[in-house]
């Protein structure tokens, strides 16, 4: 469910920049007869397309884990609601600053989306001496610290939860390489863990095992 609301909302988004992108190169290029039928034609398409990338941002938004929700985030969900306004009015007004910069804006946000999925800004785990060389007890301290987010917070306790659309990892039939793989580098809302170092993951794979 989570993950289809993610691909939709990611193809969505794609659309809704392309024909944004259209219409403003019409209005840099003063086509205003040409921008003012297409705007016409694309009237319930467009309203289509803006309701449902609002719609699944927000539904996700609401069962993502706290713990995903740092600064790039809030940055990114300012960004997408600066952005609106000053579209709106920019191509109302027929105003070309206006409407380049809430392209701009748009344009940054999907590059913070990409920061935030790939981690930017996470500090290494520092695993706790006493720890060090119990395998099992490592990989239970980054199944709870690990950063951009804790693994907790997605896969719960048991590894059950399913939260953001994540896997029940007691039912994972990937092999040891495979999983450090998904951990390394993410996969649909999980974000890539680029801070771990090889121990770590093994350490974090052979916790994984005994929650089955
Ligand atoms: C924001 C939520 C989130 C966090 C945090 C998260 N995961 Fe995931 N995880 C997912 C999602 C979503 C999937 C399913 C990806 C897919 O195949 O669509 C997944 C899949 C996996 C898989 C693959 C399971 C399988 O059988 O395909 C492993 C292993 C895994 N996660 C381990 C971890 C570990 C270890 C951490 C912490 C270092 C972690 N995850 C943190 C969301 C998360």
């Amino acid at each position: 469910m989570y993950t289809g609301l993610f691909h939709t909302h990611k193809a969505v988004v794609i659309l809704f920049v392309l024909l944004y992108l259209i219409k403003l190169v019409l209005l840099l290029m003063n086509r205003r007869e040409t921008l003012a039928r297409l705007t016409k034609a694309m009237k319930i398409p467009e309203m289509v397309i803006s309701t449902l990338f609002l719609v699944t941002g927000v539904v996700m938004l609401v069962q993502l884990p706290a713990a995903r929700i740092d600064m790039l985030m809030i940055i990114k969900i300012i960004a997408v609601f600066a952005a609106i306004p000053l579209a709106v009015i920019g191509f109302k007004k027929s105003n070309k600053a206006l409407a380049l910069l809430s392209f701009v804006l748009l344009i940054a946000v999907y590059g913070l989306a990409e920061m935030h999925k790939a981690g930017v800004g996470a500090e290494a785990v520092e695993v706790p001496a006493d720890l060090a060389n119990n395998q099992i007890e490592q990989g239970n301290h980054l199944y709870h610290n690990a950063t951009p987010a804790a693994c907790v917070a997605c896969h719960g306790e048991d590894g059950k939860a399913g939260t953001a659309g994540s896997k029940d990892l007691t039912l994972s039939k990937l092999t040891d390489d495979q999983m450090k793989e998904v951990i390394m580098n993410g996969k649909n809302a999980m974000p890539k863990y680029k801070k771990l170092t090889d121990g770590q993951l093994s350490a974090l794979v052979s916790y994984i095992r005994t929650l089955k």
